[in-house]
């Protein structure tokens, strides 16, 4: 059997779109479970984002300077073959709720059908944040909900900018 590398890197990946404190407990724990932690963000996405990529890379660099060992990236392709360009082993992913569960083995499982060296494990999110999602953080900011709590607070500004912005240009 091979020994296990000396120096673990593993892949958080994601639409963060945008981060919300469920990701950012998922990457401070993450953090200390490997060497290197990359957040890597999924750039070719058929689904029309709310932010662009770069805002969102932006937002994840800004939440992730408390720790070192922590990078942002983005991604397109295949997330194995992205992941072992970067030396990962390792693909980092958090689970809320049983709903997640089902995807989430899907994925994980046609991971390793595509490249049986990198493992992913899973962390089951903190009971604070197990039903925050960005889609719901979303929703409740285009109807005038208060979001503080559930993302870091220049999240949630850009949040109501950028839903005020899109609300303006649905009505001209
Ligand atoms: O935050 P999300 O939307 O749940 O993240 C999904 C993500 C980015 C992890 C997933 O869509 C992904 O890995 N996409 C890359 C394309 C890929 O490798 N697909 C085949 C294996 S699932």
């Amino acid at each position: 059997m091979a020994a296990p590398p000396s120096s673990i890197i593993a892949i958080y990946p994601g639409s963060f779109d945008p981060i919300t404190n469920g990701h950012l407990d998922l990457i401070a724990r993450g953090s200390r479970l490997v060497e290197r932690l990359i957040v890597a963000v999924l750039r070719n996405q058929s689904k029309e984002p709310f932010f662009p990529v770069e805002e969102r890379v932006e937002m994840l660099q800004v939440a992730v300077k408390p720790y070192p060992n922590v990078e942002v990236d983005a991604f397109e392709g295949l997330l194995v073959d992205y992941a072992a360009a970067r030396g990962a082993t390792l693909i980092l992913r958090g689970i809320r709720a049983v709903s997640d569960y089902e995807m989430e083995l899907q994925m994980a499982l046609m991971n390793r059908k595509l490249n049986s060296r990198i493992e992913t494990v899973f962390l089951m999110a903190s009971e604070e944040a197990s039903f925050i999602s960005s889609h719901l953080v979303k929703e409740v900011v285009s109807l005038g909900g208060d979001v503080s709590g559930l993302v870091p607070a220049a999240v949630a500004a850009r949040l109501k900018k950028r839903m005020a912005w899109k609300m303006k240009i649905r009505k001209n």
